[in-house]
Parts: C-alpha cells; sequence; structure tokens
C-alpha cells in the first residue's frame, strides 16, 4: 500500500457516520500513514474529539485556535503537512460549502488552502443524495479534481433504505492509497509541452518525396509518459502509422516548413519542448505541380534548407525545457555537444547508428545524456524506459525552479 509514512489528514462532518471515521482512522494508522484529524462542530455531536484522537494519536482540531492558550491552529499548514486530505463522512452540507468555498469553519478553510488530493465520502438521506443541488456539488467539486467515493445502497439511519451511506472505511482506505499512488505519478501536472515526431514529408512533385527512416515510435513513447505524468501534451506528428497516445493531442504536418508553423504557434505558453522528429534538413526548392517526367539523361533537384525548429525555439527559449536528439553515425559526442550549445538545449539525448538496436524503428534504443554538466551512457532499453528516463529529467528540471 502506498500509505507507509504518507500525512492523512481526515475531516469529520456532523453525519451519524461519522463513527465509522473512527474506524477509517485505525484503519490508515494501521497502515503506517499518520493520521491527524479536524472535524466541525457538528461531527463532536455524533464522536468525541476524545475518541478520534486517541484513534488517531494525534490531537484534533476543531476551532481555528486552542480557547485554553490561544494557540492559532493554522489551516494552511495543515493543508501543507497532508499528503491527502480526506472528508468522511461528507454530509450535503459541507459538500455545497465546499462547492461554492464558503469558508466558516476550520475544516473548510483547510480544504481552499489544501494543495494536497482531496477526497471526499458523502453520506447523507437517499432524498439528499439524489437531489439535483448535491448532484450539481458533488459535479463542481469532481471538475475541480476531489475525488469523490460514492455512497453505498443499504438501510439508513432514517429508517429508510437507498443510496446515501457512506462507503465502508476499508474501502475508502484502499481508495485512498489509489489516489496517493497516481498523485506521485502527477510529477509534471499543469506542465505544458510540445513533442514533435516522426519524418517529415518534402514533396518534389505530387507523386515523390523525399523522406527518411524516423517511424515515430520515440516521440510518441514520450509525449504518452510526460502525459501519463499530468502533462499537457500536445505532440506534432510527421507521417507515421501509430496511434494517438491516450490524452494526448495530436496536430498533423507533412513537411518540415509545416511543422515549423505549427510549433512556433505553440511556443509560447509551453513550459517544454522535446523535438524528437526526424526533420528534412533541406527540401526541394521547386515543387513542380505536374508529375516530373523522365528524360534521357541524368537530372539534379536543387534543394534549400528548411528552418531549424529546435534552434528557433532555442533562441527564445528563456527558462523554459528545450530537449533534443542527436542521431549520428561518427564524431558522436562531439556532434552532440555543438547541438547542444548551436539549439540551446538542456539536453540531447544522443543515440549512434553504430549501435546495435538503437535509432530508427525497433522497440529499443540505446543513448547517452548530455548536458551541459556532462554525459550518461545507458544500456539498449525499450523506448518506454527512454521516454521515462527523458520525463524524469523534465521532473528534476523543474524541480530546480
Ligand atoms: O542538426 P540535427 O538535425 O542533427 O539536430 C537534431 C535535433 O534538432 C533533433 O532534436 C531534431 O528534432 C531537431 N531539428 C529540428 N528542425 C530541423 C532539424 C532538426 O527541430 N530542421
Amino acid at each position: 500500500m502506498a500509505l507507509k509514512g504518507k500525512n492523512i489528514l481526515v475531516g469529520v462532518t456532523g453525519s451519524i457516520a461519522a463513527y465509522k471515521a473512527a474506524i477509517l482512522v485505525r484503519c490508515l494508522v494501521k497502515e503506517g500513514a499518520s493520521v491527524r484529524v479536524v472535524m466541525t462542530a457538528a461531527a463532536k455531536e455524533f464522536i468525541t474529539p476524545l475518541t478520534m484522537a486517541t484513534l488517531a494519536k494525534n490531537p484534533i482540531y476543531v476551532e481555528f485556535f486552542n480557547p485554553e492558550n490561544g494557540d492559532w491552529h493554522s489551516h494552511v499548514s495543515l493543508g501543507e503537512w497532508a499528503d491527502c486530505f480526506v472528508i468522511a463522512p461528507a454530509t450535503a452540507n459541507t459538500l455545497a460549502k465546499m462547492a461554492y468555498g464558503i469558508a466558516d469553519n476550520l475544516l473548510l478553510t483547510t480544504y481552499l488552502s489544501a494543495r494536497c488530493p482531496v477526497m471526499v465520502a458523502p453520506a447523507m438521506d437517499l432524498d439528499m443524495y439524489s437531489h439535483p443541488t448535491t448532484g450539481e456539488n458533488l459535479a463542481k467539486l469532481a471538475s475541480v479534481g476531489v475525488a469523490i467515493v460514492e455512497p453505498e445502497e443499504g438501510e439508513l439511519a432514517s429508517g429508510l433504505s437507498g443510496k446515501g451511506r457512506m462507503a465502508e472505511p476499508e474501502y475508502i482506505t484502499e481508495q485512498i492509497s489509489k489516489l496517493l499512488d497516481g498523485a506521485e505519478k502527477k510529477t509534471l501536472n499543469g506542465r505544458r509541452f510540445i513533442v514533435t515526431a516522426g519524418a517529415t514529408i518534402e514533396p518534389i512533385d505530387p507523386v515523390r518525396y523525399i523522406t527518411n527512416h524516423s517511424t515515430g515510435k520515440m516521440g510518441y513513447a514520450i509525449a504518452e509518459e510526460l502525459a501519463s505524468r499530468g502533462a499537457e501534451v500536445t505532440l506534432i506528428s510527421g507521417r507515421t502509422a501509430l496511434p494517438t497516445p491516450k490524452g494526448v493531442e495530436r496536430v498533423d504536418v507533412l513537411s518540415a516548413e509545416e511543422m515549423y508553423e505549427a510549433v512556433k504557434a505553440r511556443w509560447e505558453g509551453c513550459d517544454g519542448g522535446v523535438m524528437c522528429a526526424a526533420v528534412a534538413d533541406y527540401t526541394p526548392a521547386e515543387v513542380s505541380p505536374v508529375k516530373v517526367k523522365k528524360s534521357e539523361g541524368d537530372m539534379a533537384i536543387r534543394l534549400r534548407r528548411t528552418p531549424d525548429i529546435a534552434a528557433s525555439l532555442g533562441a527564445v527559449k528563456g527558462d523554459r525545457l528545450l530537449i533534443g536528439f542527436a542521431l549520428e553515425t561518427d564524431h558522436e559526442e562531439e556532434n552532440a555537444q555543438g547541438k547542444l550549445e548551436r539549439k540551446n538545449f538542456d539536453l540531447v539525448v544522443l543515440n549512434s547508428l553504430r549501435d546495435k538496436g538503437a535509432g530508427f524503428g525497433g522497440d529499443t534504443n540505446k543513448v547517452t545524456f548530455v548536458t551541459r554538466d556532462g554525459m550518461e551512457s545507458f544500456p539498449l532499453e525499450q523506448k518506454s524506459d527512454v521516454a521515462r528516463r527523458i520525463a524524469a529529467f523534465a521532473d528534476s528540471f523543474f524541480k530546480k525552479f
């Protein structure tokens, strides 16, 4: 379980199900979590602070300050302390106040200032639960990322039977564990990235084109990994046969020029870019509108330079993260160092076609990370593992700021 050593703040509100909060606290402590409890005044009518404090092995918070010695109970520091804030039971009243930002007790001020994941386990009578207003409030809370542990069907304190019974403490404990597991991986929440991937296609005429062997696998794996860590990813993709990774916005382009325009239009507002595409350095200077006919002798196609997408982002990088690739066949490290400087990359992921299993097409890659601090080489591994290394580099880059 992900609960060992975690700080869990349990919020208890005034519901008959408050007795289950005592069992919840016991379950959490048993899993190795540190538990603190914040109660509303109404909750104290249903379960005593003494019971909760004994089970939590910590004092209970109800008032903004301790009436005996005037000690201030800071909602901000409670929220900062917590790795997860779980409000169980959550009454219709507290849910409504949370949805509308009302902050008239310590539990609610803590909710408004908490930066950790928040979970609610509603408990109320069936008609209160099925009331459209309660539904709207829960939807509003879900839309701002509050996790909801749905109540169960069964016998209710009112004597009626239906949906409204708070979920069992053991089940809530499991859900907290899952939530924390997921939250740990969401290290790039709120970060926006552009990833380029695949080969560009430079037309010669309506039938022929210049391209390269890139399949896009590396760039797609990176986009998927960044998105799975909570980043908002736009994948600017040359031609590939790959499906769009889950949670990623994909923009299809053909030529280097189109890729340049698509990237340039999105760089502002991004926190980082990973330039993984195999972009043609040259494109036919003139594209024939009709199929070029063959003639007796040889023929030449005049090529002109394409824009360097990565370098154009690097020139206006500021404190954003920019990662590039270097696929080399010779003078690998020297060339990678050159790119680091010329394009203003923070990291160059170097791979050499001299290494078996590296480069185009396959599912594996063998890379060296080249940064201003030095170089680190890794063994041959799955492209998904290389993607994880690159995402971990992004994690630590943003931690510096
Ligand atoms: O200079 P070279 O093409 O070897 O540099 C490779 C790096 O630069 C890769 O990250 C690639 O995606 C990027 N690049 C680019 N635009 C180009 C050429 C390369 O973004 N026109």
